[in-house]
């Protein structure tokens, strides 16, 4: 028996890192999976691997800042799979041009608050009533250890993470009415395709020594009394996992850190 069996859950972002673990990781719990992503090539090959992982998948190229696009998805989801009980919004990500908010370039605040904050109000608003018509259900939001201390200059992806924090709250004490739970998980540092990049590492260099790479590149938001703040996807996945599932029914707005401490200390 899985753990979501008879679920189905809507993943933004699941073309790669985080949101792919999670599609992966939740077809093997038993849920439906819809992969959407802006990039139909990643939605495709991550709907593959659910589908080598046995899961029932459907694949989705979506833009989340287009509330039009969003809305079909919800509905073809919902038409495919019978209903939608869990949202995942995993579509986001901080840009290397993000500065200080005195040297930073608007255009990356447009592009980070569109895609961060407003991608993930524009889910839930989307995905809500099909949340309410099934019952209830979950939503797990993506913030970051940059919006749980003020220790990263990157001004714009900070502020929209915080925002996402304060969102999630506001979500959590509206839809308890509806049986829905809002969540948001904060990870320290991911080894997505997007991080690695940004540090010259692949997935042919042994686990240990990317960890070791990324935990000497970021000492001031996680330094060496962290170790636990670097990870892999899977282990968000598995935060998210628990959070979509009802093992987890008595967690509503709270902020989960998987930062390995580095906002306690
Ligand atoms: N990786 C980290 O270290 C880290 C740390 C803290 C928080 N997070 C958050 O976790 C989430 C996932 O991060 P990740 O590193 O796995 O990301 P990633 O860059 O590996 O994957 C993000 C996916 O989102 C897709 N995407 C981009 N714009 C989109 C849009 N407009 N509509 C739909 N899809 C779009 C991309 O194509 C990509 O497949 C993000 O919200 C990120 O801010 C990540």
């Amino acid at each position: 028996m899985g753990r979501l069996d008879d679920k189905v859950t809507f993943i933004t972002g699941a073309g790669s890192g985080i949101g792919r673990a999670a599609a992966i990781r939740f077809a093997r719990e038993g849920s439906a999976v819809a992969v959407a992503d802006i990039d139909g090539d990643l939605a495709a090959a991550t709907a593959d691997m659910v589908e080598e992982a046995g899961g029932r998948v459907l694949r989705q190229t979506v833009d989340v800042t287009d509330e039009t696009q969003l809305k079909d998805a919800l509905q073809e989801t919902a038409d495919q799979f019978g209903g939608v009980n869990t949202l995942v919004n995993c579509a986001g990500g901080s840009i290397a041009d993000d500065r200080s908010v005195t040297d930073v370039d608007l255009d990356v605040w447009d592009h980070t608050i569109d895609l961060d904050l407003k991608g993930t109000f524009l889910a839930c608003r989307v995905a809500i009533p099909h949340l309410q018509t099934a019952g209830g259900g979950a939503i797990v939001n993506f913030t970051s250890v940059v919006a749980l201390k003020g220790s990263f200059r990157g001004h714009v992806y900070t502020a929209a993470k915080g925002g996402i924090i304060s969102f999630t709250q506001a979500l959590a004490g509206q839809y308890w009415r509806d049986g829905i739970r809002a969540n948001a998980i904060a990870p320290g540092v991911i080894l997505s395709d997007r991080v690695q990049g940004r540090m010259q590492l692949t997935d042919d260099i042994p686990l240990d020594e990317r960890l070791e790479t990324a935990m000497k590149m970021n000492t001031r938001l996680i330094d060496e009394r962290h170790p636990f703040g670097y990870g892999v996807p899977d282990d968000i996945a598995n935060v998210a996992l628990f959070l979509a599932s009802d093992e987890s029914r008595m967690v509503n707005g709270a902020v989960i850190p998987a930062e390995g401490g580095a906002a306690a200390y």
